[in-house]
């Protein structure tokens, strides 16, 4: 399916996201024929640039961090609708001027009056960019054309400013005209949980309580904040990543079957399971948190947390968070779902390992079995894209001995298709109109709920604890698994 005639406006498009992700993936999906000729895009920022110097911005981010190889003929095509209009977001004067632009878009380059406008700014810019969106009338659409808004996590920092934040964006468009991005969700192997589980006959009868023990979802990374400290000091790990990716990849793996993948049935699903989720009675005996130290990773030193750029020397943001959570339903009953996240851990991995109970009976000696462990299907979101099955498997040789084996499915050796960046199907997918893959509002609450009570706990009665770089985290987090006679996974 290719995009139809439109225009996007984007905010922050000179901000770290649209450089690196944003405007590559438009190129992407131009070099890749998902974009019409008839597609504008309009950059809005402090700037004082011309239509060429931006253009000439574009170029850069694009041969710097595209997927696809960097050709001319595209490039020139995708230069014919850029423009850049150069205004703060107080500036009603440069609205107008934006108003003009796009309307020449639509007369010159047939962009039919469709428009998105990505907001990729810090959510306090949203309601004075909104309402001059109102003001100068960009949000109505005329004769049949879209207007659609697209926002980015953190869709507020708690409960009560998401629904403050939500009202801003939708007193100025209709609550199906805004589309939420989690990235999490334009990721290939994120959607392959549901074809994983759905598509497939031998997975779903043993997706239960029946027979699973508990399901750890991981998110690693490798890095620290880098030059994010004014973002991450106000925010931490569980609300930067749990709060979103790590609910959004727990909801895919616990929700029943949609009857069909229409936006609605598949939010409702999700949000079945967000609805059902309770916390641990003691959260301090069922969540942890850390900061890294400073230390070596890979072989390099590298500062603690509370000495990167930005960061107050008393900061108590957590950098890895880790919580136990349940999900009530027959399905899930009695099987706890531990997630955790956390930057400069031992390496970026994330992935979602469902670890099955043991076998009620061992027909073998204890000490042919000493290697044996709960079978597990691991569904490896990044960056060994793919899913593997542990199980026991006979030795070779001439005893019964049995030990876990893995087999394995890769993206990279099964499929010759490339798989796209996330942000190029989220933006394909939004420029088409087609909601599946962004949450609505409603799952926005309902993560925040689960979260606010973690948060405000940790806030009051638990500092984080220190980790070293390179390490999976504070100990703390091993003793929260070890209470319940589990442990993690090492990925
Ligand atoms: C973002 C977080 O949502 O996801 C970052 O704000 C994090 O802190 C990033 O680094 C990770 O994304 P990915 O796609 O590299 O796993």
């Amino acid at each position: 399916l290719i995009a139809g005639p439109s225009s996007m406006v984007m905010f922050g498009v000179t901000g770290d996201l649209a450089r690196k992700k944003l405007l590559p993936a438009i190129y992407d999906l131009a070099n890749r024929g998902l974009l019409p000729p008839a597609f504008g895009l309009v950059g809005y920022g402090r700037r004082d640039w011309s239509h060429e110097d931006f253009a000439e911005y574009v170029r850069k981010s694009v041969s710097e961090h595209a997927r696809t190889e960097f050709n001319e003929a595209t490039f020139e095509q995708l230069r014919g609708g850029l423009r850049f209009v150069t205004g703060t977001f107080d500036d009603s004067a440069a609205f107008e001027k934006l108003t003009e632009v796009v309307g020449e878009l639509d007369r010159t380059r047939g962009t039919g009056g469709n428009h998105a406008f990505y907001l990729s700014i810090p959510p306090d810019a949203f309601p004075q960019v909104c309402s001059q969106l109102a003001n100068s009338g960009l949000n109505t659409p005329r004769d049949g054309s879209w207007r659609r808004v697209v926002i980015e996590k953190p869709f507020g920092h708690d409960l009560e400013s998401a629904k403050e934040l939500n009202d801003v964006v939708e007193k100025v468009f209709r609550p199906e005209d805004v589309f939420r991005i989690d990235h999490y969700l334009g990721k290939e192997t994120v959607q392959n949980i549901l074809a994983f589980r759905f598509a497939n006959q031998m997975f779903e009868p043993i997706w239960s309580a029946n027979y699973v023990d508990h399901v750890q979802i991981t998110m690693a990374e490798d890095i620290g904040i880098g030059s994010r400290a004014g973002y991450y000091d106000g925010i931490g790990t569980a609300r930067d990543v749990i709060q979103n990716h790590l609910l959004q990849l727990l909801a895919l793996t616990a929700m029943e079957e949609p009857i069909s993948f229409d936006a609605k049935e598949l939010r409702t699903e999700k949000e079945k399971v967000l609805e059902a989720i309770s916390l641990p009675e003691d959260l301090s005996l069922h969540t942890a948190r850390g900061q890294y130290v400073a230390g070596l990773q890979g072989g390099e030193e590298v500062g603690g947390y509370l000495q990167e750029d930005g960061i107050p020397a008393d900061s108590t943001t957590e950098t890895f968070a880790a919580m136990r959570l349940d999900v009530n339903t027959r399905r899930w009953a009695g099987v706890p779902f531990y997630l955790r996240a956390g930057k400069r851990l031992g390496r970026r991995v994330t992935e979602i390992a469902v670890v099955f109970k043991s076998a009620p009976f061992l027909p073998f000696s204890s000490t042919d079995t000493a290697d044996l462990g709960q079978n597990a299907i691991v569904i490896r979101v990044q960056p060994d894209e793919g899913v593997t099955m542990r199980f026991g498997s006979k030795v070779p040789g001439t005893q019964m001995e049995v030990r876990d084996v893995n087999m394995d499915f890769q993206y990279g050796s099964s499929f010759t298709e490339e798989s796209p960046e996330a942000y190029e199907r989220l933006i394909l997918d939004m420029l088409l109109g087609d909601p599946p893959l962004f949450p609505r509002q409603r799952e926005v609450e309902l993560s925040w709920e689960i979260l606010d009570p973690i948060t405000e706990y940790w806030a009051q009665n638990l500092p984080p604890a220190p980790y070293r770089p390179g390490t999976w985290g504070p100990e703390t987090a091993n003793e929260m698994l070890a209470r319940d006679g589990r442990a993690w996974r090492r990925p």
